[in-house]
């Protein structure tokens, strides 16, 4: 009785102390209650913007990077047998759960020339996220420079300004389409001697992303070379997001920069299991790099999250060694999930190019993007301080119920320009929503002749 009158006390005191809380906050708000300067202006984010729009159940969600594909069958039975032990619901080792750390140094062992120490070269983190969160925070300082391929991952920005450095942009660049030729992310390149101009004595790293989300973009290995000779000559750190790296089309490989001469002591590579299995739920991710890099991150990790969630680990840990064993089979995963996507990946091509327009085919990733201008919807409704493809897939999202993502958003405001045009459609979806989609974007064809 007596607790129970204690309780009900705190909480009607929590009540009332919210109450003036809320009085005093419009009466005349605290300094103390303003944002640290680290997160000024980064407080707008496309995917809370877009996430909100499509949750709409009766809008076909080609938006955010979502599979609505079913999983591995082996990989969802593994969770759910790991959920009945118990020794499996409690913390696990902080820098990633030594089943997983083993499973993915045996798998990229067959990648690097080096043996990866599996407790010293890889750190688990909460998805590609994590990793690019204490690679830049272990990394990067203020006053540091770092090199961003613009379109880019949007978070990399962020990051970076946090971590107190400047961002340096430099842009992928294409000759407009040739009338009679498919569009491919290969004709989109970086200059040679633009990219040379943007490494300076505080340049501290460069962020690349192959396979490239939004362009779907693979770099070659002259390509990469070409990064590579800049990193050794500048001596700069590389950040390589490789969370697309099994999902590449027909006559194009995925290649490792940390596995070129010179820059694996340079380079964190950075992995999703998100990505790699279709669970992007999970949020578990890792770099990988030599130890006198990853320590660092681990710092960060250990006094930040500390650790990632066990079931979830020891369950890919598992699943890893099925596929681990069957590499050259097409049923592993890393072999058929590409082949899928490729027949989704031509079907949205034919599908975009039937309503006349031009995408740009992409060699990797999941995700296609097209200038849509030349569809002159009516866009007079839409707020006007807006880039043209924010307005488009709003009004995209209310009048054709159909989503998808802004390219403008993967800029930095000096080349959002560049890019207003165009957005993204993510294929990684199951063949029912596909027909959804195809039946609105066909009909808006019919509509619009
Ligand atoms: C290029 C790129 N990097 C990182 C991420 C984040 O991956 P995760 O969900 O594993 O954090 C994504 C997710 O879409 C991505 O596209």
């Amino acid at each position: 009785m007596f607790l129970a009158l204690g309780s009900g006390t705190r909480f009607l005191k929590t009540i009332y102390s919210s109450k003036i809380l809320r009085f005093s906050t419009s009466a005349k708000m605290s300094l103390k209650f303003t944002n640290a300067k680290r997160i000024e202006g980064l407080d707008v984010n496309v995917w809370i913007e877009f996430t909100k729009l499509a949750a709409d159940p009766s809008v076909v969600n080609l938006g955010q990077g979502l599979p609505d594909i079913s999983p591995p069958i082996y990989i969802k039975e593994k969770l759910s047998e790991i959920a009945t032990i118990d020794s499996l619901n409690q913390y696990t080792r902080g820098f990633g759960h030594p089943a997983l750390v083993k499973a993915l140094s045996c798998l990229y062992e067959k990648f690097y020339q080096n043996q990866i120490d599996p407790n010293k070269e890889i750190l688990v983190t909460v998805g590609a996220y994590g990793s690019l969160f204490s690679a830049i925070q272990a990394l990067i300082d203020e006053g540091d420079e770092v090199i961003i391929i613009v379109p880019f991952y949007d978070c990399y920005e962020p990051m970076v300004r946090m971590a107190g450095a400047t961002p340096i942009f430099i842009p992928l660049r294409s000759s407009k389409p040739v009338y009679g030729k498919r569009w491919s992310s290969s004709d989109w390149t970086l200059d040679p001697h633009e990219l040379a101009s943007k490494f300076t004595s505080r340049t501290k790293a460069i962020i690349l992303n192959t396979p490239h989300n939004p362009l779907g973009k693979v770099y070659t290995k002259e390509e990469l070379q070409v990064i590579a000779d800049l990193c050794i000559k500048y001596d700069t750190l590389c950040i390589s997001d490789e969370v697309y790296e099994w999902l590449v089309y027909s006559g194009h490989k995925h290649l490792k920069i940390a596995t070129f001469p010179g820059m694996w002591e340079r380079t964190i590579t950075i992995g999703s299991a998100g990505k790699t299995f279709s669970v992007t739920g999970w949020k578990i991710g890792w770099s990988i790099g030599p130890n006198h890099l990853i320590k660092h991150l681990q710092t960060v990790q250990q006094n930040t999250i500390y650790t990632c969630a066990t079931p979830l680990q020891e369950a890919l840990a598992q699943a890893f060694w099925i596929d681990i064993k069957r590499m050259d089979d097409p049923e592993c995963y890393f072999n058929s999930l590409p082949k899928e996507l490729e027949v989704k990946r031509d079907r949205i091509i034919c599908l975009l190019e039937s309503v006349g327009l031009k995408p740009i085919v992409p060699d990797g990733g999941y995700f296609i993007i097209a200038d849509v201008s030349l569809l002159d919807a009516d866009l007079s409704d839409m707020k006007d301080n807006e880039p043209y493809d924010y307005k488009f897939v709003k009004w995209m999202i209310k009048n054709k119920k159909l989503s998808a993502i802004p390219v403008s958003a993967f800029c930095n405001s000096e080349t959002k320009l560049q890019f207003e045009k165009f957005v993204r459609f993510c294929f990684i979806k199951k063949d029912s929503t596909l027909d959804a989609a195809e039946k609105i974007i066909k009909a808006w064809n019919v509509q619009k002749s």
